[in-house]
């Protein structure tokens, strides 16, 4: 088992509340086990350039309640090239790192993996997205932030909703993932969800007006999954089709964007991140590599991350069910 004495950690692809609580905490236990740590800035962009400075536990006081990411963030096109890891690995050595924690979505963790199968070093992920997409966890870093946020938004959107009778088309994120709809419809109260998991099998909007919500209620709010990976979606589409389709209705679209990333990290989402950066020392000092470290029934796992990245996350078809019955 390689000795580990120094460490590198960053943050990479769309930052997320949490990822602070994550870094102080991987930061101060690596410090604990008497490790020095490298943060490494703009995640893989800053791997290849050195721009890698030491983190001490007086670096990280005081970020826990903040969101984003101290580290800074990017989605480095060049990391995807042979020559881009190349280089990275070469500031690696230089600055005698001996494993690396990564902290992003399913993109960082592809990234990590393509470096992982070149270089020999250790690699432990960490789940740090809005999207709840990785499988082998149940809960990512900055996904519950995330749900409170849309749950806020949505309340508010609500009230002009009702005293408009209007429907609502409100279009959150999560790429391709339905996680951030579903749960924040059912957060909210809210009367539908739209989301890509069911875009191939059924027309949920025909279904949501057949439901016939309007029966017992005057407005309606429905979630829409952004529609990242093209093809059709997104809340313009379904406003646009309900202008055509069923032209009685007054309908309006609002788009959440990065409003949905930012803000104070919830307690969850600290607990989450803290435990979270806390085992991946433990995984390291374990020899374990390659993994992502998640938390499976409030336990904490390691899941390899050729699993996280590649199979899918389904989501639960209860979830689907409380909210149908529940928006009557
Ligand atoms: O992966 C997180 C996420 O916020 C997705 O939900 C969204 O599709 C994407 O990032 C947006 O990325 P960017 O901030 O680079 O536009």
């Amino acid at each position: 088992m390689r000795v580990i004495s120094t460490i590198g950690v960053l943050t990479s692809g769309g930052d997320a509340p949490g990822m602070n609580a994550c870094i102080r905490a991987v930061t101060r236990t690596a410090v604990y086990n008497g490790w020095k740590v490298y943060g490494i800035y703009r995640g893989f962009e800053g791997l290849i350039n050195g721009e890698i400075k030491e983190l001490t536990t007086e670096k990280v006081s005081g970020t826990i309640n903040k969101g984003g990411t101290i580290l800074k963030t990017a989605r480095s096109m060049e990391f995807k090239t042979p020559e881009g890891r190349a280089k990275a690995y070469e500031n690696i050595v230089k600055f005698g790192i001996d494993a690396l924690i990564i902290i992003g979505g399913n993109g960082s963790l592809t990234g990590a993996m393509a470096l992982a199968k070149e270089y020999d070093i250790p690699i432990i992920g960490l789940p740090g997205t809005i999207d709840n997409d990785l499988a082998g966890t149940d809960f990512t870093i900055g996904y519950d932030t995330a749900l409170n946020t849309i749950m806020d938004c949505v309340d508010k959107i609500r009230d002009t909703a009702s005293s408009h009778d209007r429907i609502f088309f409100v279009e959150v994120m999560g790429r391709d993932a339905g996680f951030l709809a579903q749960n924040s419809a059912i957060a909210a109260g809210a009367e539908a969800a739209i989301i890509p998991e069911d875009s191939a099998n059924v027309d949920q909007l025909a279904q949501f007006i057949e439901r016939g919500v309007r029966k017992s209620k005057n407005s309606s709010i429905v979630l829409v999954s952004e529609s990242k990976s093209g093809g059709q979606g997104g809340a313009y589409y379904y406003a646009e089709r309900v202008r055509n389709e069923y032209p009685e209705f007054d309908v309006r679209v609002t788009i959440l964007g990065h409003l949905q990333r930012g803000g104070v990290p919830t307690a969850s989402d600290r607990i989450l991140a803290s435990r979270l950066g806390y085992a991946s020392i433990e995984a390291l000092k374990e020899g374990q590599r390659n993994v992502m470290v998640g938390i499976d029934d409030d336990k904490i796992v390691y899941v390899p991350i050729t699993r996280a990245i590649h199979q899918d996350k389904p989501i639960d078809r209860e979830l689907i069910d409380v909210l149908s019955v529940l928006s009557i």
